[in-house]
């Protein structure tokens, strides 16, 4: 019994994934769970999130995976990388939580973020 309960356990946590939350202009929520190693842009590109194009398909190439991140959240994010304000400043209507969301990894830390999609890319 116990091994059938340590294994329920050990797969229920193997397979628990973190929870991303993107926000659409028009205020639709989606909260969907994203594999730890994908981008919040892939979480959004394979559960058809709209509003977020990736153009360039994460090459940071193209800012049209722009969101803003909620303020709770910015300062636990990873650092930009070189070149991602850069490609921000080409994003429409940036602002100071605004990210590229091809660049932030989904980690376990990461569980609960929401990201706000702005109402159109490029
Ligand atoms: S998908 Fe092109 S910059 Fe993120």
């Amino acid at each position: 019994m116990f091994y059938i309960l340590a294994l329920f356990f050990f797969v229920h946590i193997y397979n628990s994934m973190p929870k991303i939350t993107y926000i659409t202009h028009d205020n639709q929520n989606y909260t969907i769970e994203v594999q730890n190693g994908l981008t919040v842009m892939e979480g959004a590109v394979q559960n058809d999130i709209p509003g977020i194009d990736a153009d360039c398909g994460g090459g940071m190439a193209c800012a049209t995976c722009h969101v803003y991140v909620n303020d709770n959240w910015f300062d636990k994010l990873p650092s930009k990388e070189d070149g991602e304000e850069d490609m921000l400043d080409m994003a429409y209507e940036p602002k100071k939580n605004s990210r590229l969301s091809c660049q932030i990894i989904v980690s376990d830390e990461l569980d609960g973020l929401t990201v706000n999609i702005p109402s159109k890319q490029g």
